[in-house]
């Protein structure tokens, strides 16, 4: 097999990844059938309208379901007969000790192996989804050889394939990927699956490694832990560049990332880091390697820097206001970053709660989350219908995500809307270059630049 048209490739599970990789794969000509458990999502699919906000995913879906590029069924036997790769693309999500829920891993593949026993063509099986090291041996094969009554190998491939693709850029991220990591359970199912590849990428593959499935699933791990830890560490030189006269953590950042052994990308100081990836991964990580009797110091680490992030923007408020019962704190941004609706672990939504534990009267608004905001923080905050009609009568503004938007605010109607004395917090130094000096009236407070060593008259008589 080795054109496009001869490979037909289902995808079970069509939330952010499967969705993401069956439009990219659709793209460069592969026809996809969808499974999903959930039938609204189906039947929205199935008229083409994206249940993600992924911006690529939802300018490609229509076109594509109606060229019947994408296909998709409630009928799981239909979606692996009719296919000769079937990606495992449904959610790992966080159990309690942390660990991941592998549930729907093995509903998944459950659901294959049972049509399997009575396929005669040799089926690849790839596990997309993040699964802890040793999963994709240790319980996905034995479960897949149980169900399907096939070797491994033999009639059935299979292989652990991360992903690393970033909410917002999913789509882009699949089709010019930097790496591909193939974790191989048998060499039969790698040499499919890395043939599958190079006919998607028309010959021409980035760096790909085949390996055992542990590594693969150790490189996915291990690449969420170190671009969390590359947050931490830079939030951590910025609260020191808090303490310093004259410091300024994106000076300090783009300095080392100078040396190339550093680089540039992935030091930007925040409010800590979220979303649905980066914390799970890393909690993942720690309790797998409590398990195997390992205390993994620097991964707990990273995670407590983070909580204590968070945390630190609430702290700077105290610090300026004191008592916080009753004031008025106005978040701009809910989502976990710029760009997205996704409101999952976002620290906008921590530092919501930790002021409401304050009984802070709280105004939000974002330009794109507020409806997934809403499930979640329900009626305990004001929705406000703008940028500015947020701000309006607050004592203080955070701004917690980096909208485009935030960045275009006009400092006169923000000062005219606010109450006096102003107060900025700037989690991500979006208005840096906009705001007057601090003055008596006018207070601007950016992460990772130095904190008022004493705080305005104005300030001092509020508390
Ligand atoms: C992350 C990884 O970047 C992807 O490579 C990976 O495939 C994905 O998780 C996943 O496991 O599926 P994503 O969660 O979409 O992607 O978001 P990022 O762009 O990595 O941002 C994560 C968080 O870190 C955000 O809250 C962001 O604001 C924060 N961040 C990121 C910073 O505070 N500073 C930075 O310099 C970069």
């Amino acid at each position: 097999m080795n054109n496009l048209s001869t490979w037909k490739v289902s995808i079970f599970g069509l939330g952010y990844v499967g969705l993401s990789h069956a439009v990219a794969y659709a793209l460069r000509g592969t026809k996809i059938v969808g499974f999903d458990v959930d039938r609204k999502k189906i039947e929205l699919i199935r008229k083409g309208i994206s249940p993600i906000k992924e911006p690529d995913v939802v300018k490609h879906l229509e076109n594509l379901v109606k060229t019947g590029k994408i296909k998709v069924t409630e009928d799981h036997k239909d979606a692996v007969l009719s296919t000769n790769i079937s990606f495992i693309c449904v959610n790992t999500p966080p159990l309690q000790d942390g660990s991941a829920d592998l549930s729907q891993v093995k509903s998944a593949i459950s659901m294959i192996g049972e049509v399997l026993r009575n396929k005669e063509e040799f089926h690849l099986v790839v596990v997309n989804s993040t699964v802890p090291p040793t999963t994709t041996e240790n319980v996905v094969k034995p479960l897949l050889e149980d169900v399907s009554g096939k070797k491994i190998g033999e009639d059935v491939g299979l292989c652990f394939m991360p992903e690393f693709l970033r909410e917002g850029s999913a789509v882009q991220d699949i089709l010019n990927p930097w790496r591909i990591v193939i974790g191989e359970v048998d060499k039969k199912g790698g040499d499919v699956l890395h043939q599958f590849l190079l006919d998607v990428y028309r010959g021409k593959l980035p760096p790909l490694i085949r390996t055992a499935p542990v590594n693969a699933e150790l490189i996915k791990y291990a690449s969420n832990a170190f671009l969390a830890m590359r947050v931490s560490f830079i939030n951590t030189i910025a609260r020191l560049c808090e303490l310093l006269p004259k410091a300024n953590v994106d000076v300090v950042a783009y300095g080392m990332g100078l040396d190339p052994r550093i680089g540039t990308r992935y030091l930007k100081a925040g409010p800590g880091f979220g979303g649905i990836c980066l914390p799970k991964d890393l909690r993942a990580l720690i309790t797998v390697s409590e398990k195997l009797g390992f205390d993994p110091i620097l991964f707990k680490a990273i995670y407590e820097v983070n909580e204590a992030q968070i945390r630190h923007v609430v702290e700077i408020v105290e610090m300026l206001l004191g008592d916080l019962s009753d004031r008025v704190v106005a978040i701009l941004g809910l989502a976990f970053k710029a760009g997205i609706d996704d409101i999952r672990e976002s620290p906008a939504i921590k530092i919501i709660d930790y002021l409401l534990e304050r009984n802070t009267k709280v105004k939000v608004y974002d330009p794109l989350a507020m409806k997934n905001a809403k499930t979640v923080l329900k009626d305990r905050v004001f929705y406000a219908p703008s940028m500015y009609e947020c701000i309006k009568d607050s004592d203080v503004v955070i701004i917690v995500t980096d909208w485009d938007e935030f960045k275009k605010i006009e400092i006169e109607k923000l000062r005219s809307l606010m109450k006096k004395p102003i107060i900025i917090i700037d989690t991500r130094r979006i208005l840096d270059n906009k705001i007057p000096e601090s003055d008596g009236e006018f207070l601007y407070i950016a992460i990772g630049k130095p904190l008022p060593l004493k705080l305005p008259k104005r300030i001092e008589d509020m508390r």
